[in-house]
């Protein structure tokens, strides 16, 4: 297979975990046979800095002329005081608009061997394992009006039929191949865009006898991921609160370094990056960690290439380096050894090697 992948490292720490992370996908291409090609380009605030603009338009025609994104991360306090048109944080909006990128995609899964760096206890957090579906394009952050004065601003919710039929249909899609169960929240005891939304979750249910749903509260949604992670499986929601429940779910497997994400189009076209931010305080120092990183490009593997046994080998591979006892400075813990962003993707590389070898070894028997 050959692909081409815009890579666009972005800000902070951001340039090192896509370092990394292509890093990976070259020695996946090298051993399954395929081709990948990289260009990078410029988002968020090096690209305010270089281009006074967050999103430039040659970074749009690199990405147009690509099979899909992988993204580090944007932001920093150098660009805090600036305009909003101007702010690293607007170049991923506009991306996510421009590309139509509406299924934000991120799960949730418990490590064992880390859990005990979670806000809760052990009990509670093991075993958690979610996907959040988020819908990206639409709602709060872009709907119109928009305008602030001195005296007054206005943000405006819009939600259309059709924009959350194809969010609720790909979060079924989602269900149904894991345990089943879609719990879809919103504030449908306030809000009338939650309440066309629950509608339409009605609608759209008859077509997913084997998917069981929920509804629930955005309030009490955000108690029980504290009290009860374990209950969910598949959670849809709306974007602004599925912009804070995420970063509420991100924290309780204890290891928001790991954790990867994927914004997609219908047609598969997407861009990872992840969870974590640009982290600005170790930029640079080679203490990074990259699996968030190399856990969306997985993602990218399996989702928009579908390369599923490439996806699942990476995944191992990572799995396998903090098996054996190594971590990046975020997990450190009594008896691991912290290595560096570099030696943590030579180890997930070599990890990779030997699984390689030991499948090759054992068809070789058959
Ligand atoms: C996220 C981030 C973004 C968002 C910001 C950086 C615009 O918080 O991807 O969750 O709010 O969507
Ligand atoms: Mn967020």
């Amino acid at each position: 297979m050959e692909k081409t992948i815009t890579v666009l490292p972005g800000d902070g720490i951001g340039p090192e975990v896509t370092k990394g992370a292509v890093k990976v996908l070259q020695s996946i291409a090298m051993r399954y046979g395929h081709t990948f090609h990289f260009n990078h380009a410029a988002i968020g605030g090096i690209a305010v800095d270089k281009h006074e603009n967050p999103l430039p338009q040659e970074t749009i025609e690199a990405c147009e002329a690509s099979d899909a994104i992988l993204l580090g991360a944007v932001g920093g306090t150098k660009w805090d005081q600036y305009p909003s048109h101007m702010r690293p944080e607007k170049g991923l909006l506009n991306i996510r608009k421009h590309f139509d990128l509406f299924a934000n995609i991120r799960p949730v899964k418990a490590i064992p061997s880390l859990l005990s760096s979670s806000p809760l206890k052990e009990e509670v957090a093991k075993e958690v394992d979610m996907v959040i579906v988020r819908e990206l394009t639409s709602g709060l952050y872009f709907g119109e009006p928009k305008r602030r004065s001195e005296k007054s601003a206005v943000d405006t919710l819009v939600y259309t039929r059709k924009e959350i039929e194809r969010i609720v249909n790909q979060a079924f899609e989602i269900a149904r191949t894991r345990r089943g169960k879609l719990t879809s929240i919103d504030k449908a005891n306030v809000l009338e865009t939650s309440k066309l939304w629950r509608e339409v979750v009605e609608e759209r249910k008859n077509a997913y006898p084997d998917v069981e749903v929920e509804h629930m509260l955005v309030d009490s949604a955000a108690m029980k991921l504290i009290t009860d992670p374990r209950a969910f499986d598949v959670i849809v929601t709306e974007n602004m609160f599925g912009d804070i429940l995420s970063d509420e779910a991100s924290v309780i497997t204890g290891s928001l370094g790991m954790l990867p994400s994927a914004s997609i189009r219908s047609d598969g076209f997407g861009l990872y990056e992840p969870v974590h931010g640009s982290a600005p305080d170790i930029a640079g120092q080679n203490k990074a960690n990259p699996s968030g990183a190399i856990l969306s490009a997985a993602m990218m593997l399996r989702h928009s290439f579908g390369l599923h046994s490439e996806a699942v080998a990476v995944e191992e591979a990572v799995m396998g380096v903090l098996e054996d006892g190594y971590c990046t400075g975020d997990l450190f813990r009594k008896g691991k050894r912290v290595v560096s962003t570099d030696e943590f993707v030579t180890k997930v590389i070599e990890e990779l090697e030997r699984e390689f070898v030991s499948e090759h070894i054992m068809y070789s028997y058959v």
